[in-house]
Order: structure tokens, then sequence, then C-alpha cells
């Protein structure tokens, strides 16, 4: 049956109010967002925050994944020191990794009432069973940092990078630098995970373009450093090691661990052979600095703000956009010097 459409101003005046916030109060490294799906715009800054008092003494589950990297890490501080600023109860779960002990705390969450949930999910799938019985328990859940392959109805909102727009920006760095020609050493993030897959997409529709690029190897690290110095150590040793000119990883925890294995296998990094990454954490900068990494497209971790906003607003019965993406962007060895001592994270 069709409907009359209805039109009303208030998501439309709500949507340039929190735009200009977003514009005015931007610090130095924190995260501006713009949402997808035609709803309202949020910002996730870095600093400030604190909300206006709603959530004092609610309960909220927040459930991460691990601390497999610097990112993660600085993405759980943002979130309990959010917490800890508008008064919340945080029940805070670190899941170690483990996908099944994050849909234990989920079910967790649900049986002591909590009144909303925080995820972090490490893969996109095996979500839809454990969504729905928070559903049906009415618990509002906002998703940070990663997507989920599971129907929009069983969560709130989503906020979080352009994986696809980070991996593009990425091989569209490398096929400038290396004028469309290069031999490329993949280390991909954890199997399944939103950001390995996409970032892997978009990176190849940035080399696509140029038939002189090429990934002649690639396998995951796991988004971790020893996982990256280790696969990069393998791949070095392999019969097509001598031909790797450069080395794309999908995060620079990652980088920084084949960056010491081309170190100790006698070439010189950001040299030799050619690094670059994702996310933008203290320890890339330091390796551009160095002139060990070449470049890195942020991914930023600070989204406390922007989740509580969110908790907030759907508490107070506002509905909110499906999905709220945060705008990055790329550094390279050139301009760290400039940038390192504006890093918040
Ligand atoms: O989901 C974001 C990714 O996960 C970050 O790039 C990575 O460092 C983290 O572990």
């Amino acid at each position: 049956m069709l409907r009359k459409p209805t039109f009303s101003l208030a998501p439309i005046v709500a949507a340039l109010c929190l735009l200009t916030l977003s514009a005015c109060d931007r610090g130095n490294d924190s995260a501006s967002t713009s949402s997808s799906g035609g709803a309202s715009a949020a910002s996730t800054q870095g600093a400030g925050g604190g909300g206006s008092g709603a959530l004092r003494g609610k309960t909220v589950g927040f459930s991460q994944i691990g601390a497999e990297s610097a990112w993660r890490t600085a993405e759980t501080q943002s979130i309990e020191s959010e917490a800890q600023k508008r008064g919340v109860n945080l029940k805070s779960v670190d899941a170690q990794g483990s996908q099944e002990k994050q849909i234990a705390t989920l079910k967790s969450f649900v049986t002591q009432g909590v009144d909303a949930i925080i995820l972090a999910p490490k893969t996109e799938n095996g979500w839809d069973p454990v969504l729905r019985e928070i559903k049906r328990a009415n618990i509002p859940v906002i998703l940070v940092d990663r997507g989920v392959s599971a129907p929009e109805e069983l969560y709130t909102t989503l906020i979080a990078s352009d994986f696809v727009a980070e991996g593009r920006m990425a091989g569209e760095w490398l096929a400038k630098k290396t004028n469309g020609k290069c031999n490329i050493a993949e280390l991909q993030g954890t199997t399944g995970a939103a950001p390995a897959n996409d970032r892997r997409t978009g990176f190849g529709q940035a080399i696509g373009k140029h038939p002189g690029m090429k990934i002649i190897m690639s396998q995951t690290g796991d988004f971790n450093r020893s996982g990256g110095k280790q696969v990069m150590e393998a791949f070095l040793k392999s019969p097509q090691g001598k031909d790797i000119q450069a080395v794309y990883a999908h995060n620079d925890d990652m980088a920084l661990g084949a960056i010491q294995a081309i170190e100790e296998a006698g070439k010189k990094p950001g040299q030799d052979v050619l690094v670059v990454s994702i996310d933008a954490v203290r320890g890339a900068f330091d390796a551009m600095v160095e002139g060990k990494l070449n470049c890195t497209v942020e991914c930023n971790p600070l989204l406390g703000p922007a989740a509580f906003d969110a908790v907030e607003k759907t508490l107070a019965g506002q509905t909110l956009p499906k999905k709220t993406i945060v705008q990055d962007q790329i550094f390279t060895q050139e301009q760290a010097k400039d940038v390192i001592g504006t890093r918040k994270y």
C-alpha cells in the first residue's frame, strides 16, 4: 500500500545544528563525521564530550573485541573516559579476540538488564541470533567502528569509518609514489572483519587502474604487531621475497611489525621497501619521522563522544541515522614532523 509522504522540518534543522556544532568545536586530530541514509550528522570529537547529563546513573554495556592494536586501546579509552564524564555506569568487557566471548557478554548484558549496549564487533557475520535476543529485550545497540552483516532493524546505528575509502586512499598514494609500477605484499587484517574486507576492496579499486601494480603475496597478520612481523618474515624468505617493492598493511601495528622484519632482513623500510598503512596512531608517526614508514591513512578511534551521544538520543526516543561515517585523512612522511605533536592517540 502506498502512503502519502509526510514532511517535517525538524530533522533538517537538527542536522544543520549538529553540522554547525561539529564544524565549530573540531580539534586538531579529532574526527568529524557525516551520515549516510539521508539522516543527521553527529560529532565524534577526540576532546570534549560530556553530554547533557541525561545518562547519569544509566547502565551501558560495552563489548570490546580485545586489545590487538594501539588503535583499539585508544578506542576503549575513549569510550571509558566518556562514560565517566557522563556519569554512566559502564560495564566494559574485553573479549580477548573471541567472537564467542563477545556473544556471551552480550547475553549477560541482557540478563543484567542494561539500558543500552555499545558493540565493537570482531567480524561481520554471526550476530543475527544474539542481536535478535537483544531486540526482544528492547535494548538499543550502538555499533562502533565495525559493521555487521545483519538486518538493519537489529541495531540502532553504526558509527564507523569508511574502510573502503581508506584502502582506496592508501592505494592511490602508492600509485602516485611509484608511477603505477610496484610489486606489493599485503598484510591483511583479521579474517572476516569489516576493515579487512573493505580495505582490501578499496586498495584493489585504486591499484586496479594501474596494470603495473600487483599484489604478489597477501596474508592475514590479524591486526597485530607480532602477526605483521611473522608474516613479513615469511614473505621476505619466500622465493618472491626479493621482488617486494612495497608493503600495504591494513593497520599500523602490522606495518610496524613488518618494518622490524624488513630491518632484520638487512633492508631499509621506507626506502628499499615502501610501507603504507592505516590508522595514523602515534607509533606510525614516530616511524614516519624516522623515515621507516612512508604514509598512513587515518582511522579515528575516538568514538566515545559520538557513541554516548547516540545512546542519549535513542534513550530519549529519537530516531538515528543507520550509519554515521567518520571522516578520515591521509598523512605522509613529509608531513609527519609538523603533525606529530598534535596527535591524540
Ligand atoms: O576496526 C578498526 C581496526 O581494528 C583498526 O584499523 C585496527 O588497528 C583495529 O584493530
